[in-house]
């Protein structure tokens, strides 16, 4: 399969193409071939490396974002994946990280802590969102207490990765890229 970057060049290439024709088709591709994932964090994540590390390790958000950065790089020579991290204590800003997603993003990686066992708000903008969504949990939430359990997001979620580690948001982007791609 050839890359984003080839067929750019292939395009750009044909002689017959005006300047004004070559911006275009440059712009029309980078449009169609770079997709944003984003990946969004719940409460108490701001604390990851620093956070009960016997339960979620000692690897910070800083280093999740590195890993992912590299694996959206590698991962889908066909697309020009970039990637974007945020993180919020507060659940409305959650919310309207969602929705701004609504326009910016192709897929959202969410590890919403907490709210997966509390919130249908949440759920809810999701359901507003489009594109592909995979819930990630650092630890296997399913050998912990009875209500962490039951996911909420999950209803919504086109993959659900969890007990993994810090690993699981760059598996998480390895599956969005063969979906994309
Ligand atoms: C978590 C699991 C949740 O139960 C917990 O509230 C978290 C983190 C995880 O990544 O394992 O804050 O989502």
């Amino acid at each position: 399969m050839r890359s984003w970057l080839e067929e750019i060049n292939q395009t750009l290439e044909r002689k017959t193409l005006s300047f004004n024709a070559r911006i275009y088709a440059l712009t029309h591709h980078l449009q169609i071939m770079s997709k944003l994932i984003t990946i969004l964090n719940g409460p108490n994540l701001n604390l990851l490396g620093q956070r009960q590390p016997e339960v979620y390790g000692t690897d910070t958000l800083d280093d999740v974002e590195k890993q992912c950065q590299i694996v959206a790089k590698s991962a889908a020579p066909s697309v020009a994946l970039s990637v974007e991290q945020k993180q919020t204590n507060h659940e409305g800003e959650m919310i309207d990280f969602i929705h701004l997603c609504r326009t910016t993003s192709a897929a959202i990686i969410i590890n919403p802590a907490a709210w997966s066992h509390t919130s249908v708000a949440i759920l809810d903008a999701l359901n507003t969102f489009d594109g592909l969504v995979i819930e990630v949990h650092i630890s296997n939430i399913h050998a912990r207490e009875a209500f962490r359990h039951h996911s909420y997001v999950s209803a919504r979620a086109d993959g659900v990765i969890a007990g993994c580690g810090v690993q699981g948001y760059s598996l998480a982007v390895q599956r969005i890229a063969t979906l994309l791609s």
